[in-house]
């Protein structure tokens, strides 16, 4: 049996997608290997948001020369976001020659055809299907039992001026209620307990369908399903988060209480620019009406600094967001220059020792937030999921709560897929500790 092995950059969709290429690989007859030495057959699924991501593929394919040297024979396929840039994958083919196969976002199901002409060819085979429409029925193998991923709407047609995202992943493409109602039953049938619907913005799901079937609707009726304890999503753009939906998911049950809503920045000025849509009023307004209605909810989020134009002001206005908001914790990015993206060629750009130390204030302060709300969550009950046994610790056992955060309390690997009620006795910059209260089912089912 041929056997294959899959590396994945990026965010959940990448994610999600290289879960399908698994799928695909297994019809195939392919068998999953853990050593990327031992594959026939070699795919990595890439991600461009930040040039980071982009060096880790780089470097990476850079190591694989020595491998393909002493083994011919293997197939090596570079897909995803990075390789749905025309120039990217020009360059992979030249400066790489030894990569078979270079192919886009929109390409995951011809994966099939190929991989065997790129089986079969000489030359390094390009493919780069424009991202469009949406193809049902391509197998995901899911990593976990417990926890799944379900796209609902793929692409992004909001244009951040930093994002390199619409870019490559094409416009907005909402699949239809029914096909993710569907996928979403037939994963609590299998004993999937968790589901997170996945979009570059959920909120606007449903809008290209017309109708008027939109993202609190697919809530709603995701609600129903028997079965699964517990609905997740993300990501929220700010401007699409009504109050219609605030009021809809408090009177959900399976709904969790964690909002992933990226701020970007604190400044006016630098949201404008950003083309977010959005004001730092209007941000503050909407954290307030959440913590309102849906108390106890997490709210966390992504903040950028060093975006072209950024004054000393600006980046002050991004801290005091921060210490408003009191995020449950952030993703904290330094903004980075993408071909073909408007900020690009905005005038303004800082140099880096000043955007270091912009970030690094960012993330003392954030951290400092993080650790005192874990810290204040000593002596509440939470139920949490419980995921497996801890890997530094066999004594523990790992899960989340609702609201996202990571609690480690004493446990057996037996407890996997369980619903506990545990109290927390004490918090850490990245996880609770807990005790556990009493078990039992989820008592929304
Ligand atoms: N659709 C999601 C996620 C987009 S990518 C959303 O809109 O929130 C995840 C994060 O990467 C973004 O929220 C942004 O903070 C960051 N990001 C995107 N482009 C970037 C760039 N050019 N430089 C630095 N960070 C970037
Ligand atoms: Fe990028 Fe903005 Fe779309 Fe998010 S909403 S993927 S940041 S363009
Ligand atoms: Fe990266 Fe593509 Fe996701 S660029 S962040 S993998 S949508």
């Amino acid at each position: 049996m041929k056997k294959y092995h899959v590396i994945t950059f990026g965010c959940q969709m990448n994610g999600h997608d290289s879960e399908k290429m698994h799928g695909i690989l297994d019809q195939m007859g392919y068998e999953e290997t853990p050593h990327m030495e031992e594959a026939d057959l070699l795919l990595i699924n890439t991600c461009c948001v930040r040039e980071t991501a982009e060096n880790k593929v780089y470097g990476l394919l850079g190591q694989l020369r020595k491998i393909k040297d002493k083994k011919p024979q293997m197939i090596i396929g570079v897909g995803g976001c990075m390789t749905q840039v025309e120039e990217t994958a020009r360059h992979i083919k030249r400066r790489y020659p030894y990569v078979n196969l270079v192919f886009g976002t929109g390409s995951l199901h011809r994966l099939p055809g190929l991989i065997a002409g790129a089986a079969s060819g000489r030359e390094t085979l390009v493919d780069q299907c424009r991202p469009e429409g949406i193809i049902e029925g391509i197998p995901a193998k899911r990593q976990s039992g417990l926890k799944a991923w379900v796209p609902v709407i793929y692409g992004c047609d909001n244009f951040c001026t930093y994002c390199i995202v619409p870019h490559v992943r094409g416009r907005e493409r909402s699949r239809r209620p029914g096909d993710v109602l569907e996928e979403i039953k037939d994963l609590a049938d299998r004993g999937y307990r968790e589901v997170t619907l996945l979009g570059q913005n959920v909120n606007s799901y449903g809008r290209d369908l017309g109708g008027g079937y939109g993202f609190a609707d697919l809530l709603k009726d995701a609600d129903r399903i028997e079965g699964l304890y517990r609905i997740r999503f993300m990501t929220s753009h700010p401007r699409d988060f009504t109050a219609n939906l605030i009021d809809m998911i408090k009177d959900t049950v399976k709904v969790c209480e964690h909002f992933h809503i990226p701020v970007q920045s604190g400044s006016n000025r630098i949201l404008r620019a950003m083309n977010r849509g959005y004001d730092r009023d209007y941000y503050l307004r909407l954290v307030e009406r959440i913590r309102q209605q849906i108390p106890g909810a997490a709210i966390t989020s992504d903040i950028m600094v060093g975006f072209p134009g950024e004054t000393e002001e600006d980046f002050q206005d991004t801290m005091d967001i921060v210490e408003r908001v009191r995020f449950d914790a952030a993703f904290t990015f330094v903004y980075n220059r993408r071909k073909g993206t408007p900020a690009d060629r905005m005038p303004g750009h800082l140099p880096d020792e000043e955007k270091s130390r912009r970030i690094e204030a960012l993330i003392r302060r954030q951290n400092e937030i993080s650790l005192e709300k874990n810290i204040e969550e000593a002596g509440r009950v939470h139920q949490v999921l419980i995921e497996g046994v801890s890997k530094t610790n066999p004594d523990l056992v790992g899960g989340r709560t609702r609201t996202n955060k990571l609690v480690f309390l004493p446990g057996r690997e037996e407890d996997t897929g369980k619903m506990v009620y545990v109290k927390i006795v004490g918090g850490t910059l990245t996880y609770l500790e807990g005790e556990v209260l009493g078990g039992g089912k989820c008592p929304c089912v």
